[in-house]
């Protein structure tokens, strides 16, 4: 039986410590009246708010991620943090290759490697996050794109460090980020969309890591998934969960979602 899994990813989007608590908060508080049902729920605040939010939220439902992470244990590295201190704030997941950090950032699948093998190593779940652009995918490179980031950024992953990785699915295209859609418009997956590539990514998994792990890995979906689309969404088999940016950042708009996660579990 696999896990649903279920992000909030904030981005650097609360720039305030207090607001990141208290947000924080608001989401424990409103998981306490949820049946969790095989749904881990986490939130992934900036660096800074990390160890306040970490205490907040120590002892409720509510997980704790870091946004990125550097493969190093530790030294001159100015600017970066380790797999060290996000576990020393309480992360249990670290969400590795978004597309903000590869499109904007210029991270590439062999670097992503090396940092998912790094938090596998210390103990920390990769969320590693794949997807094509809205080019790629008018270009028809939608499954040779995600097939070669799996392929790279998983590079020298057992199937037994696969029990403890997540895969987010997040076509570029979907992300609510015009920095990484300047020219086009952004949409959501249609459940069909979503449906195929999610197929494909769980055969490779299985193709790949065997029947058993295969289907055992959680593939999110993320990329605008709000409260109004998120059931059509999440009934589709090979969707786990979601990785959530906009609709994580309040209680009020994040909360739909885990319910309908944890009544679409089964
Ligand atoms: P969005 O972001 O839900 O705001 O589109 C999702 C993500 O980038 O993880």
């Amino acid at each position: 039986m696999r896990k649903f899994v279920i992000g909030g990813n904030w981005k650097m989007q609360i720039v305030k410590v207090d607001e990141a608590v208290s947000v924080a908060k608001e989401i424990a508080t409103a998981l306490e009246e949820i049946d969790m049902n095989g749904v881990d729920v986490f939130v992934a605040p900036s660096y800074h708010a990390l160890f306040a939010v970490g205490q907040a939220i120590k002892g409720t439902k509510l997980k704790l991620a870091g946004q990125n992470m550097y493969f190093r244990d530790q030294g001159a590295f100015t600017g970066e943090i380790s797999a060290d201190s996000l576990l020393d704030c309480g992360c249990e997941y670290v969400l590795l290759g978004h597309s903000e950090r590869r499109r904007i950032f210029g991270e590439d699948n062999a670097y992503i490697n090396q940092k998912v093998k790094k938090a596998l190593e210390k103990g920390l779940k990769p969320v590693l996050c794949i997807g094509e652009t809205a080019k790629e995918k008018a270009d028809g490179q939608t499954e040779a794109v995600n097939q070669k980031q799996l392929e790279e950024s998983l590079a020298d992953v057992s199937p037994e460090q696969m029990k403890n990785i997540v895969i987010a699915y997040e076509p570029v295209w979907a992300i609510n980020n015009k920095f990484l859609n300047p020219d086009t418009e952004i949409k959501t997956a249609t459940p069909n969309e979503a449906d195929s590539i999610h197929k494909f990514i769980r055969k490779w998994l299985i193709d790949t890591f065997g029947n058993e792990i295969g289907n055992t890995i959680p593939i999110q979906y993320g990329g605008s998934m709000k409260d109004s689309n998120c059931e059509g969404l999440l009934s589709i088999k090979d969707i786990d969960g979601g990785l959530i940016g906009g609709a994580s950042l309040s209680a009020a708009k994040f909360k739909p979602i885990i319910e309908a996660a944890t009544k679409l579990y089964q």
